[in-house]
């Protein structure tokens, strides 16, 4: 549950006296755990009105975290008026974690940042009310926020008065340090405990539950909060957006007015996704209803941006008065559709893509909440162009893209243009003479009445050739017929790795008029090339497709849950391994060799964070089952595989068993390709810097006063036979040394160590201090791991801060830190550069 953009601290303060204190960080007990839930108490929600429709606005956490001023806030409620956003729907700006200082008052009360906000909350809230906005402050249903300011339990009613005398309009209630059981009837306790303090001042507040979907509050919040998070923090990637939606479409169920889902605030804007992911995100947290909380810096967002949060007609089946939830009509093959009514007797129904090629999403009318009707009138919400079909609803839709349109009845589809989709196929495409791909392109009539005069066209980057099997063209296409074109692709020697995308179109004629009219879907060219001479982990290169039996395939750790990231050290048999493939039993992995590798040598095993088993690991090479393990059983220790691949275009790994889903290993695997003697050094390259063997190697604490103790320990190592045990103060302190001669570490690029945690888990970090002055460069990760689970910790010099004026230069490393906290045991091993 750990997040990323912990607060940045100031530097400078940190070089005079290394004096940091750090939040405990408590983690969610998991909610199986908890004992059977007992009825909710019945607690009112203020007026449903005040939530009658998802709420819309502004928060600045997910592009600015703790970094939030009255100068942000003020200057975001002007670009909300000027941006047209305000008439568009979006009415809240709010203000999320670090707004407070570290303790309460004299008096208990909490106290604004007067750094941050010289007016006061007060003071910004008039200013916002002034704009005919409104305002939202943060709390956290524990001990302190997850960044370390006051928290609420146990003050509900001062705090709650606090924010409704300063003029809050919206409450969002976070979890950290929460000093729960874990059961559901804690989190009920608690998160109704603030909803009566809400009630007793008599303001009308919007409460926003942020417990991140843990005690499942769907099942018990409404009535208490008029939003729920149903999921852990979203990030701006493709991976999170992804997961976010899985976990959050199957609960329309439980949401309507004035009690919603709330699958967390918007990415849109902040640069790590695409500007169809970006619209898929839109589309999806409209079709589900969800909260449209935008965050990303509206002052200097871009018109793409704008032109998204502000599409007026998404807005309105996010905003629809009927307030339900689009339900999933199917979900199949990552291809999901949802159909969601309007108060205007309209369906919005969306074909979501969630795979990573283009797809032709359909369903039929009849399969959605859509009556009878001989013809249906289709509004694609996001281009505006209008087309009908018979029975069927069906795009071409592109790889993480979403098309929604807004459906209705059609009494006369003469004047409409017919609805034509247009799919396409196309595999790995391998450069030069031998090489080649087959694409294949299907083009779909969905209109009532014929379309006429169709010829379709791959067009495909330069240099390239895509050579139709027959001519691509048809007199004559009748409602639900499909033309479909088998096309020999040609790529140049030498194209290099890539996506390369290839626009397919079909042009043709409809009506009584004869009108022309073009359809175009968009299909990606993977072109694969056989990896460079060397002895390589093959964790470090990327597979051409990879199926898992549950969730995500994981580089360099195990399969651990559903979502991306979240596996522990590979594990066999207590044996941790630094490297390798976390898959699980039902997975394959293809990778392209094109006739350039020799040898693949690997260890598997069942992961020690699965109890079942048996299953069997097979390496193929081409359609030959060149090593195999035999059946390996849980708790059995590594076995060893040596694969002969010499020759072959093609490196296959498939891990078998009767039980789907068991956690499998493929550790520490090197693949071998060109001429490169045996012993030459496997790539990426990794220096060890302190490995433990001989002791602590000199480790100290930075921040003596705080506290914290070392020493070598044989309980937990990833290389050699030793590594170090940490005891941490509950807020942390750094344990490391400067070092007696500078390091040069020129050419690496990324430092790492890695952990076990003890029974509180623990935030990791790494700082460096560089140059004459020892200037303190610190990370900014905080990578939290769950207690007894075990990680690397990694930090990227790029992602490394120093002060102001001081530049990282790795060939001038003076000391090594890591940071770890909670109040526990750690233990640590094999601090390396790479
Ligand atoms: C939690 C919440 C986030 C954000 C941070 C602030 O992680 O889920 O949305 O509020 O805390 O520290």
């Amino acid at each position: 549950m750990r997040k990323r953009g912990r607060p940045t601290r100031s530097i400078a303060a940190l070089v005079l006296s290394l004096a940091l204190t750090w939040p405990s960080l408590t983690a969610p007990a998991a909610a199986s755990a908890a004992p059977a839930a007992p009825a909710a108490p019945a607690a009112p929600a203020g007026p449903a009105a005040l939530a009658a429709t998802p709420p819309m606005g502004f928060n600045n956490w997910n592009a600015f975290g703790c970094d939030v001023t009255e100068e942000l806030i003020r200057e975001t409620a002007d670009a909300l008026v000027s941006s047209g956003l305000k008439d568009a729907g979006y009415r809240y700006v709010n203000i999320d974690d670090c707004w407070s200082l570290r303790e309460r008052g004299p008096d208990g009360t909490l106290v604004p940042d007067p750094a941050k906000f010289p007016n006061g909350i007060k003071g910004v809230a008039d200013y916002v009310h002034g704009k005919g906005l409104k305002l939202g402050i943060y709390g956290d249903a524990g001990t302190r926020t997850c960044a370390g300011y006051p928290g609420s339990l146990g003050h509900e009613d001062l705090d709650a008065r606090t924010w409704a005398g300063w003029g809050v309009d919206y409450l969002k209630y976070d979890n950290c340090n929460n000093q729960s059981d874990g059961s559901q009837a804690d989190y009920i306790r608690r998160y109704t405990a603030m909803r009566q303090a809400l009630d007793r001042t008599g303001r009308a507040i919007v409460y926003s539950i942020c417990e991140w979907g843990t005690s499942q509050p769907w099942t018990w919040a409404k009535g208490v909060g008029h939003l729920w998070r149903t999921t852990g923090d979203i990030s701006d990637d493709w991976p999170g957006l992804r997961s976010i939606i899985r976990q959050n479409a199957p609960l329309a169920a439980y949401a309507g007015p004035g009690h919603w889902n709330d699958p967390d605030m918007l990415e849109i804007g902040n640069g790590g996704m695409t500007a169809t992911e970006y619209r898929t995100h839109m589309s999806m947290w409209a079709m589900m209803a969800a909260p449209l909380i935008i965050g990303t810096d509206l002052r200097t967002a871009s018109a793409e941006t704008l032109s998204i949060l502000g599409n007026r007609d998404v807005i309105a089946i996010d905003q629809d008065r009927l307030g339900v939830q689009g339900a999933v009509v199917s979900d199949e093959h990552g291809l999901m559709v949802l159909d969601k009514p309007l108060a205007n007797g309209d369906r919005a129904i969306a074909l979501y893509n969630s795979t990573d090629a283009l797809a032709t999403v359909s369903v039929r009318a009849g399969a959605t909440g859509l009556r009878r009707a001989g013809a249906y009138r289709l509004t694609d919400v996001w281009t505006g162009a209008t087309t009908q079909v018979k029975g069927t609803i069906s795009a071409g839709v592109p790889a993480h893209g979403t098309v929604v349109y807004r459906v209705r009845p059609l009494d006369d589809p003469a004047t409409v243009a017919p609805a034509v989709a247009v799919g396409a196929e196309l595999g790995t495409v391998v450069p030069g003479p031998t090489g080649g791909g087959t694409l294949t392109t299907s083009v779909t009539n969905r209109g009532v009445g014929a379309v006429r005069d169709l010829s379709v066209a791959a067009d495909v980057p330069e240099g390239w050739t895509a050579t139709p099997a027959a001519e691509p063209r048809r007199a004559r296409l009748a409602t639900d017929a499909t033309l479909e074109t088998t096309w020999q692709v040609g790529v140049p020697a030498g194209t290099p790795a890539g996506r390369y995308p290839i626009d397919v179109t079909a042009s043709y004629r409809w009506g009584p008029r004869n009108r022309a009219a073009a359809t175009s879907s968009q299909v990606v060219a993977v072109v694969v090339t056989a990896p460079e001479d060397g002895r390589r982990h093959l964790s470090t290169i990327s597979p051409v497709t990879s199926v898992n039996g549950s969730g995500p395939v994981e580089a360099d750790q195990s399969n651990g849950g559903a979502l991306e990231n979240d596996g522990n050290l590979i594990t066999i048999a207590g044996r941790h391994y630094t490297r390798g493939l976390g898959t699980t039993t039902g997975s394959e992995l293809r990778y392209y060799l094109g006739g350039r590798c020799s040898r693949l040598v690997t260890d598997v095993g069942i992961d020690d964070e699965a109890a079942a088993g048996p299953a069997t690991f097979t390496v193929h090479a081409d359609d030959a089952a060149v090593a195999t393990s035999g059946p390996v059983a849980a708790g059995e220790p590594p076995k060893t595989l040596t694969a002969d691949l010499t020759g072959r275009a093609w490196l296959r790994l498939t891990v078998e068993s009767a039980s789907a889903g068991v956690s499998a290993d493929w550790a520490e695997p090197v693949l071998t390709c060109g001429d490169v003697p045996d012993d030459s050094p496997v790539l990426p390259e990794s220096r060890t810097l302190f490995s433990f063997e001989s002791g602590t190697e000199g480790f100290t604490i930075a921040n003596p006063g705080d506290g914290g103790s070392v020493s070598q320990t044989p309980l937990f190592h990833t290389e050699g036979a030793n590594g170090l045990k940490v005891a941490t103060p509950v807020a942390g302190n750094w344990f490391g040394r400067a070092l007696d001669t500078p390091l040069d570490l020129t050419g690496a690029t990324m430092l790492k160590f890695d952990l076990k945690a003890g029974q509180v888990g623990t935030v990791g970090e790494i700082a460096v201090q560089v140059g004459e002055a020892m200037s303190w460069c610190q990370g900014g990760l905080w990578t939290w791991t769950n207690p007894g689970a075990s990680k690397t910790v990694t930090e990227r010099f790029e992602q490394i801060g120093c002060p102001v004026g001081v530049t990282l230069d790795p060939g001038d490393i003076r000391a090594v830190w890591v940071f770890l906290n909670t109040g526990g045991e750690v233990l640590i091993d094999n601090i390396r550069a790479e």
